[in-house]
């Protein structure tokens, strides 16, 4: 891999739309950026400062307690009853993993990644750090007889919010084992789920016992308290499934000091069992989705998916930077959907992570002519 093999950092070629929006009077609603701004709930800060004395190394692979808090979690919210702890690893962040998962994995010049048609940018730049080719598609029938050593899966989808129901998760687990893919699920969005007849308290995981029987040989799901809790300033995540290949990652995670810092691993744990402060997110993100989406709509705009997630995926039927220099004369900052693929042309993503009161400003444009 050379770094000239790495895309440009795509958010540089917004700079202009954003000295346009930034020029409105009532300042710039910048919605560009799916980045928490409510406050970290208070246990999960009173865990982080608990543990402030902490002169040891800690463990790659976690603490117990963090890696039944973990299995504990699946059980709880994700209808997945048998993680094994063993099979939980923690990350720096989930963004670290999925840059370096094919690295990881040994996987190089020659071997195929999967990943979504419309996705997040760093399952590409994650393959194409291992020496890997990326594919995108979101169908299995177009790996033929040359399937990828890893497919990615992002369910609830970033930017596009869609959600995998358990049917299709089943159908590409067997695909998978019939073809011995290792199957990694990014569903850092998980417990942000907006459908009124959801099969359970989160959206399905790859995990769930009515997606894989149970057997998670070959799969890993990837989760994060960024969203749910409001600590991307912490980095706090993990990956769980087969606990075969978490400790083969666990072995290169040692030797390349790839650690979760230990107050952070504290803080985790007090994350995954804080429901009430997650309810209370999910409710302020309710309100702000629900009237930013009533203005989007009544200023003619389309959302599309969108069922999950901290996006709307909207659509104006015309080219993204069209829309993006709309919204941007109204002040607004949104990310345009050729940002995560071809197949995004004519979306832009609007995040619901801005101020209650950004967000009605927002609304407020919109509905003016
Ligand atoms: C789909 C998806 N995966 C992973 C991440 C990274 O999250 P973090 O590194 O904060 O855990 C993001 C962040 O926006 C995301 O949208």
């Amino acid at each position: 891999m050379s770094i000239a093999s790495l895309p440009d950092f795509p958010w540089d070629s917004l700079a202009q739309a954003k000295a346009t929006a930034s020029a409105h009077p009532g300042g710039v609603v910048d919605l560009s950026v799916g980045t928490p701004v409510d406050p970290t709930p208070e246990p999960v800060q009173q865990a982080l400062r608990d543990a402030a004395d902490a002169p040891g190394y800690p463990q790659v692979w976690g603490t117990p307690d963090l890696r039944e808090a973990v299995a504990a979690w699946f059980a709880a919210r994700r209808h997945a009853t048998g993680v094994d702890p063993d099979g939980v690893l923690p990350t720096i962040g989930s963004k670290e993993f999925v840059a370096w998962l094919p690295t990881l994995l040994g996987l190089g010049a020659g071997d195929v990644v999967g990943i979504p048609r419309i996705a997040y940018p760093t399952y590409d730049v994650g393959a194409r750090l291992a020496g890997a080719t990326p594919v995108a598609s979101d169908s299995t029938l177009t790996f033929g007889p040359m399937p990828p050593k890893l497919l990615w899966l992002n369910t609830p989808g970033n930017p596009d919010g869609r959600v995998l129901p358990i049917e299709h998760l089943a159908k590409v687990v067997a695909w998978a084992r019939e073809h011995d893919v290792v199957v990694a699920s990014d569903e850092c969005y998980a417990e942000l789920d907006w459908r009124d007849d959801a099969e359970g308290p989160t959206t399905p995981s790859i995990l769930d016992d009515r997606v894989c029987g149970g057997d998670h040989s070959g799969l890993l799901a990837v989760y994060s308290l960024s969203k749910q809790s409001n600590l991307a300033g912490y980095r706090a995540a993990f990956a769980a499934g087969d606990p075969r290949l978490v400790d083969r990652l666990v072995q290169v995670r040692k030797h390349a000091g790839m650690i979760v810092p230990w107050p952070i691993q504290r803080a985790l744990i007090a994350g995954l069992t804080a429901h009430d402060a997650v309810a209370a997110q999910k409710r302020v993100y309710v309100a702000r989705r629900t009237s930013l989406r009533a203005a989007l709509e009544g200023a003619g705009w389309r959302i599309d998916s969108s069922e999950a997630g901290l996006y709307l995926w909207a659509t104006q039927d015309r080219p993204c930077r069209d829309s993006i220099q709309g919204l941007a004369e109204r002040g607004i900052l949104a990310a345009p959907g050729d940002f995560y693929g071809a197949a995004g042309e004519q979306h832009v993503r609007i995040a619901l992570t801005a101020t209650d009161e950004r967000i009605a400003a927002a609304v407020q444009r919109l509905s003016v002519g």
